[in-house]
């Protein structure tokens, strides 16, 4: 049966397969950043129902949700042809860490915070994308306000490579009726108020009205809810 989506939806869906398509041929070797979110599940599906090439991982920091994980192990069953690479932080930088500043120090200050997060995403994202010639995310333009002014391409300069964006200009709206249409797996959290998902102790669900990353990093000002995966890009491309 032919699977029927708002015309504006068909319109950046397919500008979006296209993209992921030049992607794969002209940036080989690339790499897509899945986190597991509503936008990377889209991505998940996009790249293999249309047999993209473009290789998949997902940090696992040590401290996800449980129901990420039980979406991991779905995805896995569910897109066999395209298994997702997990990268794990290095063991004696966690317990570095844990033995000196504590268990849960992220909730102490931004350093803290920060330097959890360099020590379980930003340096296993630099082994991630080492040897690639670009990276692929699912970050969206209305997510926040640390975003609005993304580009579908942009040079990374801190990470070396191309990044893109390739769902940018979706909006939440448009990523749910994709995944409902295709029968996309999704984390059960979503169905809980939790319209973006980290790490467990990061992460709690909003309340109505509320923006959909507020539940990040709840206890820090909005400018600073970022990890440091997206921090260091806003330069146009070298040609
Ligand atoms: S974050 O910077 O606040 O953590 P967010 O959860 O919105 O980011 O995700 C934005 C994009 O960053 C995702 O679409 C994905 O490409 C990448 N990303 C975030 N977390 C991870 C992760 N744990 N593993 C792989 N990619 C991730
Ligand atoms: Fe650490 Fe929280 Fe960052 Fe996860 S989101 S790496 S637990 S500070």
């Amino acid at each position: 049966m032919e699977t029927v989506l708002p015309p504006a939806l068909e319109a950046k869906l397919a500008h979006t397969v296209a993209q992921l398509q030049r992607i794969a041929a002209e940036h080989a070797p690339a790499v897509f950043a899945n986190s597991l979110g509503a936008e990377d599940m889209v991505l998940t599906d996009l790249i293999a129902r249309h047999g993209i090439a473009i290789d998949i991982f997902s940090l696992d920091t040590g401290r996800l949700p449980a129901e990420t994980y039980d979406l991991m192990q779905r995805t896995a069953e569910a897109y066999p042809a395209v298994p997702v690479k997990v990268y794990f932080p290095r063991a004696e930088s966690v317990e570095a860490y844990v033995n000196v500043q504590g268990i849960n120090a992220f909730y102490q200050s931004i350093e803290a915070r920060k330097e959890c997060c360099r020590i379980r995403k930003l340096e296993p994202l630099a082994r991630a994308l080492t040897g690639r010639q670009a990276w692929v995310t699912g970050l969206r333009r209305e997510q926040s306000t640390t975003r609005t002014d993304m580009q579908e391409q942009e040079w990374d300069a801190g990470n070396g490579l191309q990044k893109f964006n390739p769902l940018l200009e979706w909006t939440e709206r448009e990523v749910w009726d994709y995944i409902k249409a295709y029968a996309v797996p999704y984390n059960a959290l979503h169905d809980r108020h939790y319209p973006s998902i980290g790490c467990a102790p990061c992460t709690r669900a909003i309340a109505v009205g509320e923006d959909v990353r507020a539940g990040r990093w709840w206890w820090e000002n909005p400018e600073n809810k970022e990890c440091g995966l997206h921090a260091k890009v806003s330069m146009l491309p070298p040609r």
